[in-house]
């Protein structure tokens, strides 16, 4: 098959990964694809510094024209926040590309619009790497969980404030040098205030509810508080009652005098040190999710940093160009047919 022109806008912690990867595995890429992955260019703030492993001319500093090229046929959206990565997202979905986006603050404000978009056109939108970093949760609730009803979705979706919460109750350490570590390891976003303060999680618990519940919920709409009041004295507290203080992110659909309604909401809680949620340390996160049919399920992994939300864009990013060589109808399942029976000779 002709090859997939891919764009990368953005090379912060996230996009350096992307490109590495494409970089380094472009040959097992392109057997699961079935195409080979092309890039085009990466759009970048400043284009005189140099990137170790990416060449300077992939670099510029004028997204709206990458995402315009006729030889794009991908577009990865790592630059976050609403300008100007809305209008490039929509110019690209607009021009018949597919987007793979990480921009959570995006995802939960303006989703309804950029589906539309990418319907109105038969390309894919994906957002995997938008909730949770590199755990799979957005396709399962969006796909394997699709034949059942999803009652409520609860766990940690941030890691820097889970990272600092750990430290806290494990040493005791003080909240302002715990956060400046957690920047230090390229979890935080670019300005902190939307970890500490819960917006982030509000942004990703708001995703959450309307996959799960087939909604549309908002950021603005997530009752919402941060982890700043919480001192050295709340986890005193805590322990006495055998609890430890966890950022938790809760949707669940509510009976309210027989009406169903929707309540997403981020608070720091009291969390029984016996429960699993309690474990869930350092930018680790956890998402719980109960349905109807299925019962609890538990997905549990990496949610911040570059390397591990770089697998999850990633992963979008190949079952984005499958379905353009395949025309929809290419699930990666399909790739196993074609391979040699291994030989098995002892477990
Ligand atoms: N700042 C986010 C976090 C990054 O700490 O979880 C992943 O979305």
């Amino acid at each position: 098959s002709r090859p997939i022109g891919v764009a990368v806008l953005g090379m912060g912690n996230v996009g350096t990964e992307v490109v590495r990867i494409l970089t380094d595995k472009a040959a097992d890429l392109q057997a699961r694809v079935g195409a080979p992955l092309e890039l085009r260019g990466v759009a970048v703030r400043d284009t005189t510094r140099t990137r170790d492993g990416v060449d300077p001319a992939l670099l510029t500093d004028d997204p709206m024209a990458l995402v315009q090229r006729d030889d794009v046929d991908l577009v990865v959206e790592l630059i976050g926040g609403i300008k100007p990565a809305r209008k490039l997202i929509l110019t690209a979905l607009e021009g018949g590309k597919s987007v793979v986006t990480a921009n959570k603050a995006l995802m939960a404000e303006h989703a309804g619009e950029l589906s539309k978009a990418a319907e109105d056109r038969r390309v894919d939108l994906y957002f995997e790497a938008s909730v949770a970093g590199a755990i799979p949760v957005i396709r399962p609730l969006t796909q394997s969980l699709a034949g059942d009803s999803v009652t409520r979705v609860a766990g940690i979706v941030n890691g820097t404030t889970n990272f600092i919460l750990s430290e806290m109750g494990e040493s005791g350490a003080g909240y302002g040098k715990v956060l400046a570590e957690a920047g230090r390891l390229g979890y935080a976003e670019a300005d902190p205030t939307a970890d500490v303060e819960g917006y982030d999680a509000a942004s990703k618990a708001a995703i959450l509810a309307s996959i799960a519940f087939h909604s549309r919920v908002t950021a603005s709409e997530v009752h919402r508080e941060g982890i700043t009041g919480i001192s050295a004295k709340d986890f005193d507290a805590a322990k006495k009652f055998d609890c430890t203080i966890k950022l938790l992110a809760i949707c669940e659909r509510i009976d309210v005098d027989g009406e169903q309604k929707i309540s997403a909401r981020v608070y720091p809680a009291l969390v029984p040190l016996d429960h699993p949620l309690a474990t869930v340390n350092g930018a680790f996160n956890a998402v719980a999710v109960e349905a109807e049919n299925a019962g609890r399920l538990m997905f549990y992994g990496q949610g911040a940093g570059g390397a591990p939300t770089a697998s999850a864009v990633l992963g979008d990013l190949v079952m984005a160009a499958r379905n353009r060589v395949f025309d929809g109808r290419g699930p990666l399942e399909s790739t196993y047919a074609g391979l040699p029976v291994a030989s098995i000779d002892e477990v």
